[in-house]
Parts: C-alpha cells; sequence; structure tokens
C-alpha cells in the first residue's frame, strides 16, 4: 500500500485534542475567574476588618483622652499632688493609644483628624502639668476653676474628632463591603457562564464524537463483519481526509487483494484437480495413441488401398497425441531450466517454426524490437508460450490479417505484446480464456491459455488480455528481468 498516510492526516487525533483543549480552558478559564474574584473578595473584606480595627483604635483614644481628664478631674477634687504617679501612667496610655490609631488610617484626611486628636491630647496633659499642677501647690483655687473647664473643652472636642474619624472609617468600610458583594454576584455570574459553556462544549463534543468517529466506526465495522462472513466484494465509503478515511481505504485495499489472492488459490486448486486426473488419463492414452499411429504409418506405405481415410486417421491420432501432450504440460509442476535469454530472439525463433509449419498462411506478422530484451527464463517454455499466443492470433485473424509482436524492457520489466487485427473477444469470452478446456474453435483444446498462463506465472510475470469483439486483441506477457524467486504452478 502506498504510504500516502502523511502525519498532516491525523487529523482526528488532532481535533480530538483541539476538542478537550478547548473544554478544558473553559473549566481552567472558570476556575481563574473564580480564584481571582476570591482573591479580590478576600482583600475588600480584609479592608473591611482594617477600618473596623481603625475604628475600635479611634474609641479607645477618645476613651484614654477621656480618662486622662477623669484622673485630672481627681487631681482637681483632691487639690494635691496624691494622685499625680497615677495620672502620669495614663497619660503615657493615652499617647500611646494615640500612636496605635496612627498607624490604623491612611488616608491624608483621617491623618490629619489623628494629629489634632494627638495634638490636643499633648496641649491639655502639658497644661495640666505646666499649668494646673503649678496652681495646685501655690492653692490659687480661682485658676485651678478655670483651667478645669478648659481641660474638659479638650475631651469634647476628642470625642467629636473621633466622631468624624468613625464616620470617615465607617463610610469606607461601606463601600469595600458593597465592593466585596458586587464581586460576589459578578463570580456567580461569571461562574454559571463559564461551567455553562464548558459544559455546552463538552455536550458538543460528545455529540462531534458520535457523528464523526462513532458513526464512521460502525461503517468499518459493518464492512469488516461483511468481509468475515466471505463477502469479498464489500466496501466501505469513507468520505474525508482522516485516520478512519485511510484506514477504510487500507480495508478496501485488503478486501481487494483478498479477492485477488482466492480467485488465484481456487484458480490453483482446480488446475491441480483437473491436472492429477488428466495426467492419468494422458498417460494412459499415450501408449495406445502411438500403436494406432504406428499401425497406421506401416498401412500407408503400402500404397493404393484406404489413402484418404489412412490420412484422416493419421491426422485425428495426432491431434490426440498433442492434446495428450497438452494435458501433461498443464498437469506437470514446472520446473524451470533458467538462463539468459533474449525475449525477442525467442519470439523470432517462434515465428519462423509457426511460418515453416504454414500455420501463419499469408498473415502479414512484424516483430518489433529496439533492441535485446534480456531476461532469466526457461527458453523452451517462454517460446512455447509465445507460440500459443502467436498462433491463437493467426486463428483470430483473416488469411491476410495482421500481427504485430513488440518486445521491450526497463530497468526490471520486460514485456512482450501480441497485438492482432482479428476477431477479438467477448468480455464473456476474454473472462474466461485461461481456463483450461475453454474454447470456441471447434477443434480447440482450450489448453493454450491454459498453460501459457500456468507458465508465466511460474516465472513470476503476468499474462493479461485486452480485447474488444471484433476490434482485435492484444496479449501482454510480463516478465520481471531478475527471476528471483519460481514457484512450481
Ligand atoms: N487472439 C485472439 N483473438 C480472439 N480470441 C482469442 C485469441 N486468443 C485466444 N482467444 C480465445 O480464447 C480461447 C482459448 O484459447 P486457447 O486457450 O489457446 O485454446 P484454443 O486455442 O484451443 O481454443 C479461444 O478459443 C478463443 O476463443
Ligand atoms: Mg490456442
Amino acid at each position: 500500500m502506498s504510504d500516502k498516510r502523511s502525519p498532516s492526516r491525523s487529523t482526528i487525533g488532532r481535533r480530538i485534542l483541539a476538542a478537550f483543549a478547548a473544554v478544558l480552558a473553559l473549566f481552567g478559564a472558570a476556575l481563574a475567574v473564580e480564584l481571582v474574584t476570591l482573591h479580590k473578595i478576600a482583600g475588600a473584606e480584609s479592608e473591611v476588618d482594617r477600618f473596623d480595627h481603625a475604628k475600635h483604635a479611634g474609641h479607645l483614644a477618645a476613651a484614654q483622652v477621656r480618662e486622662q481628664y477623669i484622673h485630672q478631674a481627681h487631681t482637681l477634687i483632691e487639690f494635691g499632688d496624691g494622685h499625680l504617679a497615677h495620672y502620669r501612667a495614663v497619660a503615657t496610655v493615652t499617647r500611646q493609644s494615640i500612636t496605635s490609631l496612627r498607624g490604623h488610617v491612611d488616608s491624608p484626611a483621617d491623618i490629619e483628624l489623628v494629629d489634632q486628636i494627638a495634638r490636643l491630647a499633648e496641649e491639655n496633659d502639658r497644661e495640666f502639668r505646666e499649668l494646673v499642677v503649678p496652681a495646685i501647690a501655690r492653692g490659687d483655687r480661682g485658676a485651678v476653676a478655670d483651667l478645669g473647664e478648659k481641660l474638659e473643652e479638650v475631651v469634647d472636642r476628642v470625642v467629636a474628632l473621633n466622631g468624624q474619624l468613625n464616620a470617615n472609617l465607617e463610610a469606607r468600610s461601606m463601600t469595600a463591603r458593597e465592593r466585596a458583594e458586587q464581586l460576589r454576584d459578578q463570580s456567580l455570574v461569571w461562574t454559571i457562564v463559564c461551567f455553562g459553556l464548558a459544559i455546552a462544549a463538552a455536550a458538543g463534543l460528545g455529540w462531534w464524537l458520535r457523528r464523526t468517529i462513532v458513526g464512521r466506526v460502525e461503517s468499518l465495522r459493518r464492512g469488516a463483519r461483511r468481509v468475515g462472513v466471505g463477502d469479498l466484494d464489500a466496501r466501505i465509503e469513507l468520505h474525508g481526509h482522516d485516520e478512519l478515511a485511510d484506514l477504510a481505504e487500507s480495508f478496501n485495499q485488503m478486501a481487494a487483494s483478498l479477492a485477488r489472492e482466492q480467485t488465484a488459490l481456487v484458480r490453483a486448486h482446480r488446475l491441480a484437480s483437473i491436472g492429477q486426473v488428466a495426467a492419468g488419463v494422458a498417460h494412459e492414452l499415450n501408449n495406445p495413441l502411438t500403436v494406432i499411429l504406428g499401425y497406421t504409418k506401416l498401412l500407408r506405405a503400402v500404397p493404393g488401398v484406404h489413402a484418404d481415410e489412412l490420412r484422416i486417421i493419421d491426422d485425428e491420432a495426432r491431434l490426440c497425441q498433442q492434446i495428450v501432450q497438452e494435458l501433461l504440460d498443464l498437469a506437470r509442476p514446472h520446473r524451470l531450466a533458467v538462463e539468459r535469454v533474449d525475449l525477442a530472439l525467442l519470439a523470432r525463433e517462434a515465428i519462423d517454426r509457426l511460418a515453416d509449419t504454414g500455420a501463419l498462411r499469408e498473415r502479414h506478422v512484424q516483430l518489433l524490437a529496439p533492441g535485446p530484451v534480456v531476461v532469466s527464463a526457461d527458453a523452451g517454455k517462454l517460446r512455447q508460450v509465445i507460440a500459443n499466443v502467436v498462433l491463437n492470433a493467426a486463428e483470430a485473424t483473416t488469411s491476410t490479417g495482421t500481427i504485430i509482436i513488440d518486445a521491450r524492457a526497463t530497468a526490471d520489466q520486460a514485456t512482450l505484446t501480441v497485438t492482432d487485427d482479428g476477431s477479438g473477444m467477448s468480455p464473456e469470452v476474454r473472462d474466461q480464456v485461461f481456463e483450461p478446456f475453454f474454447t470456441t474453435k471447434a477443434h480447440g483444446t482450450g489448453l493454450g491459455l491454459a498453460i501459457a498462463h500456468a507458465i508465466v506465472e511460474a516465472h513470476g510475470g503476468r499474462l493479461s488480455i485486452a480485447s474488444s469483439g471484433g476490434a482485435g486483441t492484444l496479449v501482454s506477457l510480463q516478465l520481471p528481468t531478475l527471476l528471483r524467486e519460481v514457484s512450481p504452478p
């Protein structure tokens, strides 16, 4: 089988791969969208967390400023320095909580608010330490009362600033929460779309596989089953350019070659069984025929009596002997005495012998051979084949007909054709000419072409006939120039 199946024809494999890749890509895209969105949602939620922590830190800082004021008020009520050490510890915690609050905010507006809170807490602490504590030490109750009110005002302002900060943070937290919600909705839509497309693509792929592969495999299976039950004419019609079409083509070639082999096998078996019977009969007939011919010869030597009848007996007995000889030829295994011979020369010898016997009459026989056509073959048997074919041509043409013999060779094959302008043959006759005993002639044996065919096959060659009724016949003999294997018929 010719190797025209190039790798580029592995289309089914490529198509399946591409289809699976598309489905996988869609599932992959769905997964990627899901992962990216989850990542974004996590980001938005962590922002919400951060704002909650900042709000909490703001409340803590405001409460601490109030705590700082409560300890200042404690000192004012006590009007002594007994509570000062405790106050200092609280003031330190207040500073720390404001520093911590600063770490939780990032927008310039919020940073500005935290700075204001820090400045107010610092100012409050400084006024307490630098103005109130010395006034208490001096026992100046009037100044202390004024300063106490001022200190309380700071607390109110810090609470107000924290409220503003809280509102800012709450607004941003809300935005982040809404964004997370939006992302969740979007992710749901995209996931549904991607998975929906992937499922549709998978369903489409399944349908396509069924149509292009399962259905076609079913055709192959039907064809194989028909051949399996002996229908060697079964052929698979698969169109397209893919592996299955290639397979169908190979299958058809296999079925055709199987049919050819089977025909050849049947023919060989038939020849073998005909040969066995024929050889036995021919052998037994040979002896009495020789005796008849011997006595006929003796009687014909005596002149006068029944000369015509004796000639007829002699002719018919010789024809019988020829039939016997041909039968033996057909039955005997063709052991070839192979030598290097020139087909053109053999053709010339065959023509000359036929001419000598007068078989060619007035027919115009032309031998065309541009040069020697050398083959390894059995000279005697090939000459017999050529003589048989040329004699058939002579018998099919009128007594002035034309027979052209052409012999030529290529590097590995030699071809000899015999063309005549005779009666030709119908397709039915054409199909049976190699059958033993098939003849259309009144005195034919029907063995000439059967024997020629067997001899040519024993040489590993081919004998073929092209003809149409009334338009002459072309018999073509093809032989390998180097005989590799010699098989008995
Ligand atoms: N050149 C030819 N032209 C027409 N018919 C032919 C030719 N050669 C063979 N045939 C046909 O093939 C038949 C078988 O030929 P063959 O085997 O030589 O047997 P026979 O010559 O004894 O009939 C012939 O009877 C004839 O019908
Ligand atoms: Mg013949």
